[in-house]
């Protein structure tokens, strides 16, 4: 008989709500994240609008993606906004050190990632450039983008076609500055993250209050806990003069670095592997959150995981600065687990963003040509779409919570919200490689519970350009006997439910 896992489920106790922000994507100048996956140009045969490919823009709407990061990353810290307004004609020309070391058009710039933002509804994320520019750089692109009185730089947007000031609900504060954002040390970081967050400003006077732009410091990289400690310390003893709303944290499941792990035709061996660097996330962000609790008990600040996901072995015969990789049933796996741990963490982690959007590590999409793919990890996104601003419902899972071949793995997940209509819904993961699992419902007399399963005949199943629905949710429901409710998992899936309650 199938080992019965028990979800005991405080319907009674809701916690907080989950910001749908944590639903964020990443959009990087990275191989054919932008150029291909986003940006094909007015003149290409690919259907678009204003040279944004519209297929893409129709599955990202799908999605409710409530934020993107632009422009990186690394690529933000080397990024100078001029180079990308204006006329097609007159956009500079410049290298992407950062990755590949091919020629940045530039034909995707600010008014083209606004444009972007508003086909698929989503908010802006940009981030400034610390490493490389300079706090008056940083002021004129925000002068650019969002003045409403008629400086010089917001009749340069008005006579690029943008009179309205545009909004940047979120602004990071340079990127991975311990690294690639220009190698500083935490205190130096400090220094220079205090000038920008006191400069970069949204000058939109009309503006409500309540709307006010959020700037996100460089905090943690998952191994070390400097920057964190010497932000929040600055933070607890700050000046008028300058704020912050949340700090960063960065964590790759990889297995191993450098990235190694094949990202198809791979044995359980490397499923194991993968998923269980991805559970270290939670220890990482309970850390994190310990050091942000003793300067910000209150948890005014966010903690905000702006860059997560599998980075894995770049494709065969691809530029491995482009950082190309499949997508398989164990990353929409580790997209579930990991967005699970996320909402376990609503309280303190109010923005997330997995990297990166298309093309890119743990895409969305991929794209070649005229043609798109729909990711399983996209797949985990639209199923998870009812939990964005749901108010959590805490689930304990009892029974055979941890798997035999790797304890550092739950063999069974699950988290509960409400959303606003009352509706409860439940996100159950069966992590178990071979083994189908029985899961009851306890805490509420249930009638029944409908919604999508996604699974697939193996683990390293994807979705290719001529098998494009290999792996995609297909219904799944269950009906309550005397108001309990039994659902019946294959192994390796991830379910998505309304719960009926009677
Ligand atoms: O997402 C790829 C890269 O990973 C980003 O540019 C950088 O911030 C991180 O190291």
């Amino acid at each position: 008989a199938e080992p019965v896992v028990t979800l005991r489920i405080a319907r009674d106790a809701p916690g907080p709500v989950i910001a749908r922000d944590i639903f964020g994507q990443f959009a990087e100048h990275l191989g054919t994240g932008i150029y291909g996956g986003v940006w094909v140009g007015p003149k290409s045969p690919i259907p678009n609008v204003r040279g944004i490919r519209s297929d893409v823009v129709a599955a990202l709407r799908a999605l409710r993606v409530p934020n993107v990061r632009w422009p990186g990353g690394c690529y933000a810290d080397e990024y100078h906004w001029r180079d990308g307004i204006g006329p097609a004609a007159g956009r500079t020309r410049t290298l992407n050190a950062s990755w590949g070391g091919v020629i940045e058009p530039n034909a995707f710039g600010t008014d083209e990632y606004m444009d972007f933002l508003q086909q698929i509804g989503a908010d802006a994320y940009v981030s400034v450039n610390i490493g490389s520019g300079s706090p008056k750089e940083a002021a004129d692109w925000l002068d650019y983008m969002t003045a409403d009185k008629p400086t010089s730089l917001a009749a340069l947007r008005a006579a690029n076609g943008h009179p309205a000031p545009y909004r940047v609900k979120y602004l990071g504060l340079g990127n991975e500055n311990w690294g690639c954002g220009g190698a500083m040390s935490a205190d130096h970081y400090v220094e220079q993250m205090k000038q920008y967050a006191h400069y970069a400003r949204d000058l939109d006077t009309a503006r409500p209050k309540g709307e006010a732009m959020r700037r996100i410091a460089v905090g943690w990289d998952g191994l070390d806990a400097d920057y964190t400690e010497a932000v929040m310390k600055a933070w607890k003893s700050k000046a008028w003069s300058w704020d912050i709303d949340g700090v960063s944290l960065h964590n790759y499941a990889t297995g191993g670095w450098p990235p190694h792990l094949a990202s198809s035709d791979f044995g359980e061996g490397d499923y194991l592997s993968l998923l269980a660097d991805g559970m270290a996330m939670d220890g990482k962000i309970a850390k994190q959150s310990a050091i942000m609790d003793r300067y910000d008990p209150e948890k005014k600040l966010a903690l905000v995981v702006d860059e997560w996901g599998a980075w894995l072995k770049p494709n065969a015969g691809s530029n491995p600065g482009f950082l190309q990789q499949q997508n398989s049933l164990r990353d929409a796996l580790l997209a579930a687990e990991t967005l699970a741990i996320f909402i376990r963490h609503a309280d303190r982690v109010r923005m997330a963003n997995i990297a990166q959007m298309a093309n890119v590590l743990q895409s969305m999409v991929l794209t070649d040509g005229p043609r798109m793919v729909l990711t399983p990890t996209y797949h985990v996104y639209k199923m998870f779409v009812p939990f964005q601003d749901a108010r959590l419902v805490p689930v304990a899972v009892q029974g055979q919570p941890r798997l035999a071949a790797n304890p550092a793995i739950p063999r069974v997940d699950a988290v509960a919200a409400r959303d606003a209509a009352g509706r409860l819904w439940l996100a159950v993961t069966n992590l178990d490689p071979a083994a189908p699992a029985e899961i009851r419902l306890e805490g509420l007399r249930a009638a029944d519970a409908a919604g999508q399963i996604l699974t697939a005949p193996r683990v390293d199943a994807f979705n290719s350009f001529a098998a494009p629905d290999l792996v995609r949710p297909t219904p799944f429901a269950a009906t309550a006997r005397g108001g309990v409710l039994t659902l019946r998992m294959p192994a390796h899936a991830v379910t998505v439910l309304a719960v009926r309650e009677t």
